[in-house]
C-alpha cells in the first residue's frame, strides 16, 4: 500500500516516529518537499536520530530512499548526514536517490536568507536561515537557479556559478550592503558536492512509477505542516513550499490517486515556531508546562516552541485539503498531570461562529477559539501499550478529537521512543 504521512498543524507533529513506524512495512520511503528546515527526530531505544533531509526511513536499513523533486538539497547538510548515519553503521549506498531536478540550496542562499530577515527586524518571519524562501524564489525565477544535475557537467556549472555570484553581489550590495562573496570557494565546494552527490543523483519520477507498477509499496514523507503551506496555510508566515499532502504530486511526479491512504499527523496540543498568528497560544504557565514535558525546542534551531491547546478547526482544514483518512495524535503522554484540559472546536471571528479555519491572517488574527472544556489525568501514560488502557479522561479526550476534527485516529503517541505509540484497529 502507498501511504502519505503528512503534519496537520504548523510542523513538528512527530512525523519523523510515525515514518520510522511505517517504514518497517514500506520497501520505498520519499521525501516529496522542504529542505533542511526540517527536523524529524527517531528514537530508537537510547539512540536519536535527528534528520533534516533524509527521508526518516533511511534508519531502516533495508529501505529505499528517494528524494524527490520538489525537495531543495542542501549538499553539506545531506552529505552530514549520510556521513552521520554511516558512523552509526547505517550505510545508504546504493539505496539513496536523489532527484536529478531538485533545487541545490547552496551558501548565497543561507546568506540571503540571514540578510532578508535582519533587514526586516520585527516584520521579520522567523525562517530556519537554511535558504529555503531564497532557493524556491531562484527556482520560481530559473535564470539563476542550480539543480542536482547540474553537478554532472562542471564545466557548465563553473560558468553558471559565475553569473550568480556576479548577480547575487550586485543584489546583496544594494539592498544590504553586503561584502561581495567569491566564486573559487564556492565552485570548489560544488566541485566535493558532484563527487559526493552525483553517483545517488538518478530521474526519480521514472523510479517510482517503476516501482509502484511492480507493485512495490511506497511510504511519501512530508515535511513542515499543512498550515505552513505556501498556497495554504496562513500566509506569509509559512514555508516556501506546499507542504500539505497536496504538495505530493508535483514534489514527486506520481499522481495522487496511486496513494491509497493519507495519514495525519498532529500532537494532542499545538505549536509553532516562528512569527504569525496562533488562535489557541498559551503564553503562560500552562504553555510553560506543555513546552517543559514535551520537550518543545526545535530540532532544527533550538529555539522554543510557541504552545497552546488543541486547535480541532485548524486540524479539521488540515484534514480536509489533505484528502486525510486516518489520524496519528502525538505527545498524549505530555498533557498528564494537567487538571483541565481546553479543546477548541469553533472560532468566533467578529461575532460569527466557524468552524472553517481562515487561513487569511487577516481574519485568523480576529479568531477567538471557543473552548470545550475536558478532564485531565493524572496517571502517566508512557508505558500504555493499549487504548482501553488509557485512562478514562484520556481516552474521552481521544474521541472528543476525532468528532471535531472528523476523521479516526489510529495511532497515538505516549512517548518519543518507536515502541511508545498505541496502535487502534
Ligand atoms: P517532526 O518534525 O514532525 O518529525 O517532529 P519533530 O521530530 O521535530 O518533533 C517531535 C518531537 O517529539 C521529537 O523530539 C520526538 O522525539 C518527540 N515525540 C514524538 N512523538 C512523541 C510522543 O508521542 N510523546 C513524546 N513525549 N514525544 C514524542
Ligand atoms: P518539520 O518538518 C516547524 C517554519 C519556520 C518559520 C517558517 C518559515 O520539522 O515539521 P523557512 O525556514 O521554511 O523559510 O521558515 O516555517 N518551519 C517549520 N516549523 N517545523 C518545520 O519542519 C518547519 N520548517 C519550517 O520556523 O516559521
Ligand atoms: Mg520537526
Amino acid at each position: 500500500m502507498n501511504i502519505c504521512v503528512v503534519g496537520l498543524q504548523w510542523g513538528d507533529e512527530g512525523k519523523g516516529k510515525v515514518v520510522d513506524i511505517l517504514a518497517e512495512d514500506s520497501e520505498i520511503v520519499v521525501r516529496y518537499g522542504g529542505g533542511s528546515n526540517a527536523g524529524h527526530t527517531v528514537v530508537i531505544g537510547d539512540e536519536r536520530f535527528a534528520l533534516h533531509l533524509l527521508p526518516s526511513g533511511s534508519i531502516r536499513p533495508g529501505v529505499t530512499c528517494v528524494i524527490g523533486n520538489a525537495v531543495v538539497v542542501d549538499p553539506d547538510v545531506l552529505i552530514g548526514e549520510i556521513d552521520g548515519l554511516a558512523e552509526r553503521g547505517i550505510s545508504l549506498d546504493g539505496r539513496l536517490f536523489i532527484s536529478e531536478n531538485a533545487h541545490v540550496v547552496l551558501d548565497y542562499h543561507k546568506r540571503e536568507d540571514q540578510l532578508r530577515e535582519e533587514s526586516l527586524g520585527k516584520q521579520k518571519l522567523g525562517t530556519t536561515i537554511r535558504g529555503i524562501g531564497p532557493c524556491y524564489a531562484d527556482k520560481v525565477g530559473r535564470s539563476y537557479a542550480v539543480r542536482m544535475g547540474d553537478f554532472r557537467d562542471p564545466g557548465r556549472l563553473g560558468e553558471k556559478l559565475g553569473h550568480i555570484i556576479d548577480y547575487k553581489n550586485k543584489l546583496f550590495g544594494a539592498l544590504y550592503g553586503a561584502e561581495p562573496i567569491g566564486v573559487g570557494a564556492l565552485a570548489e565546494k560544488c566541485a566535493r558536492y558532484a563527487d559526493r552527490l552525483v553517483p545517488f543523483t538518478t530521474d526519480t519520477t521514472e523510479l517510482l512509477h517503476e516501482a509502484i507498477g511492480a507493485g512495490r509499496s511506497v511510504l511519501f514523507e512530508g515535511a513542515q505542516g499543512s498550515l505552513l503551506d505556501l498556497d495554504h496555510g496562513t500566509f506569509p508566515y509559512v514555508t516556501s513550499s506546499n507542504s500539505s499532502s497536496l504538495g505530493l504530486p508535483a514534489g514527486c511526479g506520481v499522481p495522487a490517486r496511486m496513494v491509497e491512504k493519507y495519514l495525519g499527523v498532529a500532537k494532542a496540543y499545538t505549536t509553532r515556531v516562528g512569527a504569525g498568528p496562533f488562535p489557541c497560544e498559551q503564553d503562560n504557565e500552562i504553555g510553560q508546562y506543555i513546552r517543559d514535558k514535551g520537550n518543545e525546542y526545535g530540532t532544527t534551531t533550538g529555539r522554543p516552541r510557541r504552545c497552546g491547546w488543541f486547535d480541532g478547526v485548524a486540524v479539521a482544514y488540515g484534514v480536509k485539503i489533505g484528502s486525510i483518512d486516518a489520524l496519528a495524535l502525538m505527545h498524549l503522554d505530555t498533557l498528564t498531570g494537567l487538571k483541565e484540559l481546553n479543546l477548541c472546536h469553533a472560532y468566533e471571528i467578529d461575532g460569527k461562529s466557524t468552524t472553517f479555519f481562515p487561513a487569511n491572517i487577516d481574519r485568523l488574527a480576529l479568531a477567538r477559539p471557543v473552548y470545550e472544556t475536558l478532564p485531565g489525568w493524572d496517571e502517566e501514560i508512557s508505558e500504555v501499550t493499549s487504548f482501553d488502557e488509557l485512562p478514562t479522561a484520556a481516552r474521552d479526550y481521544v474521541r472528543r478529537i476525532e468528532a471535531v476534527v472528523g476523521s479516526p485516529i489510529e495511532m497515538i503517541g505516549v512517548g518519543p521512543k518507536r515502541s511508545q505509540t498505541i496502535v487502534r484497529t
